[in-house]
């Protein structure tokens, strides 16, 4: 059977930039957000969301996370078009912990995503608590309800000189899920209750599920 409906053709050379990446994260919506801990070479923990999140395989368990470089307003230390704090951590010591986002957590991790100097923790500063980890340096957020620690697999790179990305695909070498929230394998997700990203600072809950 044919459909006859309108459609409005994209074409995504036509956008800037900016446009074309509003476009791109409001339309694969809504995203679940990891809540990235890293540390810095003189020892800070640093936290930042990114919601361009995916499991990348089951066998081994790879977690992927895809970081843009850094703008000219985000970047403290480098030029622009140095990489977040985040990815020079990895890079630097290959190890980082995914911390899962609930609905409660949405101001601080909005919080979290503010340009800080590297030398400034943005988990002390947005009141977020740590848990030491067992087999990774970088701590763990006591908020989150599943943290995932992580060894780097592999970097990935991606784009030009005026938009570069990274890939950064790590192997869950542990997890630790809070009180409730397991029962055998299964994940209760009235007790994750995870956050989605729509856009911008509009996030989403799952509490309307739709079961078929
Ligand atoms: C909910 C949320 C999700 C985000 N997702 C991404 C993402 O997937 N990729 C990215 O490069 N930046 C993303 N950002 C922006 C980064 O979190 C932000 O640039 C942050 O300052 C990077 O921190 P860092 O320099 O400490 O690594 C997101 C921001 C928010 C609030």
């Amino acid at each position: 059977m044919t459909a006859t409906r309108g459609y409005d053709s994209v074409d995504l050379d036509t956008f800037s930039e900016d446009s074309r990446y509003k476009f791109l994260t409001g339309s694969v919506v809504p995203r679940p957000i990891a809540l990235v801990t890293t540390l810095s070479e003189t020892g800070v923990l640093n936290a930042a969301p990114f919601s361009q999140f995916v499991i990348i395989s089951v066998t081994p368990p790879l977690l992927g996370i895809v970081a843009h470089d850094a703008t000219e307003r985000q970047v403290f230390a480098a030029a622009p078009g140095a990489y977040k704090d985040t990815v020079r951590n990895i890079l630097a010591n290959e190890e980082f912990v995914i911390n899962s986002v609930s609905e409660s957590m949405a101001l601080q991790v909005q919080e979290c995503a503010h340009p800080f100097p590297p030398d400034v923790s943005e988990v002390d500063t947005v009141g977020f608590h740590t848990l030491p980890s067992d087999l990774v340096k970088p701590s763990r957020i006591a908020e989150s309800q599943i943290q995932f620690e992580c060894r780097l697999h592999r970097t990935v790179p991606f784009g030009d000189g005026h938009s570069k990305t990274t890939l950064v695909v790590g192997e869950v070498v542990r997890v630790h899920c809070a009180e409730g929230v397991l029962e055998g394998h299964r994940v209760i997700h009235d007790a994750l209750r995870p956050l989605g990203r729509i856009a911008g600072r509009n996030y989403c809950r799952t509490a309307d599920i739709v079961s078929v």
